[in-house]
């Protein structure tokens, strides 16, 4: 029977005693991880989010009917206990924090009793994420995700704190928002009041945080849930949490030297790690060209080379053709992986296929052999040796080549040189290197619309100095426009803001939007940018990637208390499901359900 909380009070967590107690009479109350019966001693292992602590009843000690009961409690029962903390009696467990120390139990409360769990509530749990999802609040027991979700926690209180101090206000913005077609799939709500009219769910708080600059708040800081419909992966949900902030009065710089302070004080005070500033800088550009990925990871060289110039006038036509076309021919150098099985190369050699790789040549430098490559029907020996000479090809290397429109070669090679390290496991964890990533194009060509796309948003301030090719040539415009990339993951990404009326109109007609549309579209904004607008910039992180970096986690889901799985449903609520149909009703909703 469960009994009340009344004249109890607890004094501390589980783990928060030790040693230093010792003599004292405590309370403590939790989840019962395990408990063992030896004769006279009933022993429980306590756990609640602090940890574990080991609790001794004793016949004698407790009452006879406390005892007895202590015998029969079963794992995550929910129980208190008072007694007095007293150095271990048994052995030591160096492993706990609590490992000395144990409480002598003078009383007992079982406040909750629990059903056998479905899985057991233990560290590193090897049930199926599936089950762990669908019984999320006992998953979230679990030692590591609360530790997780702790971190969190102090990560969110430590960004609230520095921008604060910062001179930042924290501010909120709609959920209820405008649909704006630029960016991903919104999320729908519809209007009743409204009939036949949607709000969208915010994909991020882009336009309202520039109006609030307007508006001269200068500095804004909101941790944000934002939205977006789109493909889920390891390190994207249908919701997720930005810290996101905008600042009036400043370029480029400004923005960029008090996030990396901020950075350096987050894994400085959560996780005593040294983050030396001021954090590497790299031009988009030099990103693609040395590995193939706007968001390198640098824990690791393999860089790519470009053979392009040795190659152009080779006989090989799939060389050739590429670059005629345009494109290129780069190379990544496998150190030390000469003698990897003829298998495992065509593994990767399907992996490149993956990223539109429509084949991949392979140089192999045996130790004590001559080298050995296809190539050698189309090339001569001397521009082999060249093309080894570019990559610093030495015995025992293997050498991977691509060829094909920059884009997929960088795709291609990027990717490659990522699952290798991967495959020989050379990623450490707690290696954290940051980077910014700066003056990607302000454009993007999309083949399937026929039409330039804005790469980070059509308010993202071209580079001055390249203004001049916007009509000419849009691809060549560089933005201002930065990410901050640790270990291979977009942290966070931002810009400098158009705050020109004649510079947004020219980027929404390089977009292809009549005046009429870009006003439909963002009137509001471009209104509000005819009443004295500051130049402006931002920035926003996706909190959820940060957490899993610093905590190690292979996917944001374990960092998320209530996540989403691949499909966007909750395995634990069911969402999304089927409504009433007089909740579609009073919407003016038919829905119209493809047979499948
Ligand atoms: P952006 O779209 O680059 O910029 O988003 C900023 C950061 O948010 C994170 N992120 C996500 N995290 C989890 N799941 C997702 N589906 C997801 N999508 C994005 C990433 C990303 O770097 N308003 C601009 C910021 C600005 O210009 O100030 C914006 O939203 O870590």
């Amino acid at each position: 029977m469960a009994e009340s909380m009344a004249g109890l009070h607890r004094t501390h967590r589980c783990a928060e005693l030790s040693e230093k107690n010792i003599g004292e009479k405590v309370t403590v109350m939790g989840w019962v991880q395990k408990t063992r019966n030896k004769g006279g001693l009933v022993f429980i292992d306590l756990r609640d989010r602090s940890g574990i602590l080991q609790i001794l009843f004793e016949n004698g000690a407790c009452s006879e009917s406390d005892f007895e009961r202590a015998g029969r409690i079963r794992s995550e029962f929910v129980i208190a206990v008072t007694g007095e903390v007293i150095e271990r009696g048994g052995a030591f467990n160096d492993n706990l924090t609590t490992g000395h120390i144990e409480v002598k139990a003078e009383s007992l409360r079982i406040l909750s009793e629990s059903e056998t769990p479905p899985f057991p509530i233990e560290e590193d749990s090897k049930t199926r994420e599936e089950v762990r999802l669908k019984y999320r609040y006992l998953d979230l027991r679990r030692p590591d995700i609360q530790r997780n979700l702790i971190l969190r926690s102090q990560v969110t209180t430590l960004a609230r704190k520095f921008f604060a101090e910062e001179g930042f206000l924290e501010i909120e913005t709609p959920m209820l928002c405008k649909s704006t077609p630029e960016g991903a799939r919104d999320y729908l709500v519809p209007s009743r009041v409204h009939p036949g009219s949607f709000y969208a769910l915010p994909q991020s708080p882009q336009l309202y945080k520039q109006l609030l600059m307007c508006s001269g708040y200068d500095r804004y800081i909101q941790i944000a849930r934002c939205f977006r419909d789109e493909d889920l992966r390891a390190d994207r949900q249908p919701e997720f949490t930005q810290i996101d902030m905008e600042l009036s009065f400043v370029d480029v710089d400004d923005v960029l030297d008090v996030n990396e302070r901020f950075i350096a004080k987050v894994f400085k005070e959560i996780k005593g790690v040294e983050v030396p500033l001021p954090l590497q800088r790299m031009t988009w550009q030099e990103a693609m060209d040395r590995f193939g990925s706007d968001k390198p990871d640098i824990r690791f060289g393999m860089e790519l080379k470009d053979l392009s110039d040795l190659v152009r006038d080779c006989d090989f036509g799939v060389f050739a053709n590429a670059i005629a076309e345009g494109g290129s021919v780069r190379a990544i150098n496998a150190e030390g992986q000469a003698s990897m099985p003829r298998k495992k190369i065509d593994k990767l050699i399907a992996f490149a296929k993956d990223f539109g790789a429509k084949g991949l040549s392979y140089i192999v430098i045996p130790e004590d052999a001559p080298v050995k490559t296809a190539l050698s029907k189309f090339l001569s020996e001397e521009e082999i040796a060249k093309i080894i000479e570019r990559v610093e090809g030495k015995p025992g290397d293997l050498i991977l080549i691509a060829a094909d429109k920059n884009k997929i070669v960088w795709d291609v090679l990027g990717n490659l040189r990522l699952e290798i390290a991967r495959q020989l496991d050379i990623l450490d964890k707690n290696d954290f290197r940051f980077l910014w990533v700066t003056e990607f194009p302000l454009l993007e060509y999309s083949e399937e619309e026929g039409r330039f796309k804005a790469m980070h948003h059509p308010f993202t301030m071209p580079m001055e100095e390249d203004l001049k090719y916007i009509d000419s040539d849009p691809g060549r415009v560089r933005a201002k426009a930065y990410d901050i990339v640790l270990n291979g993951t977009e942290l966070g990404g931002g810009s400098v803001r158009i705050h020109q009326s004649d510079i947004q109109k020219k980027m929404f007609e390089v977009l292809g939007f009549t005046p009429e549309q870009a006003y439909e579209q963002f009137g509001f904004l471009l209104d509000a940018f005819k009443y004295g607008v500051p130049p402006h910039a931002g920035l926003a992180y996706g909190l959820d990637r940060l957490i899993m970096l610093m905590t190690g986690a292979d996917s944001i889901r374990e960092v998320i208390a209530f996540p989403k799985v691949k499909d966007a449903s909750c395995l634990m609520t069911e969402a999304p499901g089927p409504v009433d149909k007089k909740q579609l009703d009073e919407l003016f909703i038919n829905t119209v359900v493809p047979e499948e």
